[in-house]
């Protein structure tokens, strides 16, 4: 045994370890220790979730956008990007198809448009919550009040994703114009967890300028404020971006992290995102194999997804799409799961931590 098995060891047994040792398991990766932490990743997600993967149809609904994050392709300003909104009635329309498909779960998410009024976001939400009353509704539209957020919490939302997107303020000073602030987006994640959201928080992996050390802090992070859902995926360089010439990160590295991310908090809802699935062809067979257990099939009409461009190469119209749940439940076979037809709400009971 090396001294990085004997850490992999402690963090499957006790799921923690200290920052020196997170970060001598990430800075003395190698593929032998992957493979193991890959291999106790997916047995505590068997033991915890068995071999059914939740499925969320996600509706990208709207591309416009009023932040300019330096990595995003559907920034304030790239001026290529083709901007649509999807309607009320498209949208419904979405989670028609996306509840006959077998979704129980819809996740709303866009830029963040000011076209979206509290009036007009809580007013979907409750046309959803009317019409599929045993699905659960994600959103993912960004900072917002916490009025707002709570509007959106009463018409019927369950769930709010917002990916931090690093846990370190200079990293984020790095990623974001001046007009973003690190400690603001932070304060909307406690605030939506304070309002009873099963809150998921993420960030990218391999964006530009992040080290080792920036890791140890996010996995730091993600155990202390104990989310319900973690998304993570490579970072992948639009053209037009001012990142466009950064070199993007691994799938190896985004695999790695999966692991180590469901080892140390057992119960969490773990998506093998698109930006994995875009990174390598199999990214998302493989994600499951380390350790996740939420796939985000693509629910939005054809026609606009090719606008929805984060990063370049997005993939959109194969079998990562929710019209291809066949084929997706074919994947999942391959590495021993089933899909399941369910909410697949998160496991872990809200806790209202003073600190957080
Ligand atoms: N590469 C990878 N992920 C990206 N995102 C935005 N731009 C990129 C990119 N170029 C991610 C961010 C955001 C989520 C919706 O997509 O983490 O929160």
């Amino acid at each position: 045994m090396t001294e990085l098995h004997t850490l992999a060891e402690q963090l499957a047994a006790e799921h923690d370890l200290p920052d020196k040792a997170l970060h001598a398991l990430i800075a003395g990766r190698n593929a032998e220790i992957q493979r193991y932490l890959a291999q106790r990743a997916e047995a505590l997600r068997q033991k915890i979730y068995g071999n059914r993967i939740y499925i969320r149809g996600l509706i990208e609904f709207t591309n416009h956008c009023k932040n300019d994050c330096y990595y995003c392709g559907i920034r304030r300003s790239n001026g290529k990007a083709q901007r649509y909104r999807l309607t009320r009635a498209d949208i419904l329309a979405c989670c028609e198809e996306g509840y006959r498909l077998g979704f129980r779960t819809f996740v709303l998410q866009g830029g963040e448009d000011p076209y979206f009024t509290d009036e007009r976001l809580t007013d979907i939400v409750r046309a959803i919550r009317a019409g599929f009353p045993d699905c659960a509704i994600t959103l993912s539209v960004g900072e917002r009040s916490v009025q707002s957020y709570r509007a959106l919490f009463q018409a019927g939302a369950d769930r709010y994703l917002l990916r931090h997107e690093t846990a370190t303020k200079a990293h984020y000073d790095r990623l974001h114009p001046p007009a973003m602030d690190f400690e603001r987006r932070m304060d909307c994640l406690r605030q939506l967890r304070r309002i009873g959201y099963q809150t998921g928080c993420g960030f990218m992996v391999g964006s530009p300028g992040q080290t080792d050390e920036h890791l140890v802090r996010e996995l730091r992070f993600l155990k202390d404020f104990q989310p319900h859902m973690v998304g993570i995926g490579p970072f992948l360089p639009h053209a037009d971006t001012p990142f466009r010439d950064q070199p993007g990160g691994t799938a190896e590295l985004t695999l790695y992290l999966l692991s180590l991310i469901r080892l140390l908090l057992p119960e969490v809802l773990l998506p093998a995102t698109t930006a994995l699935g875009t990174a390598a062809g199999d990214g998302r067979e493989r994600g499951i194999r380390a350790g996740a257990n939420v796939v985000m099939p693509n629910l939005s009409p054809l026609s606009v997804r090719q606008k929805y461009m984060l990063y370049d190469k997005k993939i959109f119209t194969g079998e990562e799409s929710a019209q291809c749940v066949a084929c997706l439940a074919k994947r999942m076979a391959s590495v021993g799961c089933e899909i399941a037809v369910s909410r697949g709400d998160s496991l872990i009971r809200t806790q209202h931590n003073d600190f957080y």
